[in-house]
């Protein structure tokens, strides 16, 4: 992956097959739910404001990617165990979260099979293509998109309750951030890792991904400026937001500073964006 010695690179791998197992136990013990069985699906609010069901409709969108996110990431992971069978295990968690979703859509009658059918072939429409070249700087990538994924879902969570409420909604959308918080966890965990085997090529992938970010998939859409000005009119993610809650606590958990974070060529001062 990097420049790491063999050595090295076995007692990652090993440590990063205990961090999947662990993962998945837990997952299997505390974190499994069902749409059919645990979603009060009676207790669904239709009248919830459109600027609210608009964004349920965009992270629809955002996870019907599904197939790209998953074929895409499995060649570059497959030589790694952990990683390679913790994304099988994602793939059918982030499979939930778009059914989901999907459901809510449609029980509400906030969208009919017609339109989510058109939706469907808007995201198949057009191919995600993985945001890095290299397999750390996609780690780092995870784990970032996946902790801003959790906030999105909780801070709309939040606007739901504001707005009227909606128990069926409240609940698919804990159950959601619980998992892109679980997310979150893994990966945070590995590149902790890599920081203490390889700092130097860590921290390199952390200044390209983390003062750069930008959410995947919905920039892609004909509409996709209108579907993120939503987002940042309802507070529920933006630049304050990502700096606040996700740049500066990931830097923290992970014991580095700003100063290693800024660039180290000045010519490339201005590539910081969002922060
Ligand atoms: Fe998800
Ligand atoms: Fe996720």
């Amino acid at each position: 992956m990097a420049d790491v010695t063999t050595q090295d690179g076995a007692e990652i791998e090993s440590a990063m097959w205990r961090l999947y197992r662990d993962f998945f136990d837990m997952a299997e013990k505390k974190r499994r739910w069902s749409i059919r069985d645990d979603i009060p699906w009676a207790e669904v609010n239709s009248n919830l404001r459109p600027e609210v069901t608009d964004v349920v409709e965009s992270f629809t969108a955002v996870e019907l990617y599904l197939p790209d996110y998953t074929s895409k990431i499995l060649p570059m992971v497959r030589a790694s165990r952990g990683r390679a069978w913790f994304y099988a295990n994602w793939g059918y968690e982030e499979s939930k979260h778009s059914l989901a979703l999907g459901d809510w859509l449609l029980r509400s009658g906030t969208r009919t099979d017609e339109q989510m059918a058109d939706l469907e072939g808007k995201v198949f429409a057009g191919e995600w293509n993985l945001p890095h070249d290299s397999a750390l700087g996609m780690l780092v990538y995870a784990m970032v998109q996946e902790l801003a994924t959790g906030l999105n879902y909780r801070n709309l969570r939040r606007r739901v309750m504001e707005c009227g409420g909606d128990p069926a909604l409240s609940k698919l959308l804990l159950y959601v951030s619980v998992d892109e918080q679980a997310h979150y966890g893994f990966f945070r965990d590995c590149v902790r890792l890599y920081l203490k085997y390889d700092t130097a090529a860590t921290l390199e992938q952390m200044r390209r991904v983390m003062n750069n970010f930008a959410m995947p998939a919905i920039s892609d859409f004909a509409d996709g400026q209108q579907r993120v000005a939503r987002i940042k009119a309802l507070d529920i993610f933006n630049e304050d937001i990502y700096y606040r809650e996700v740049y500066l606590p990931v830097l923290a958990t992970l014991g580095v500073s700003r100063a290693e974070m800024r660039n180290r060529l000045p010519s490339r001062k201005s590539a910081v964006e969002v922060v």
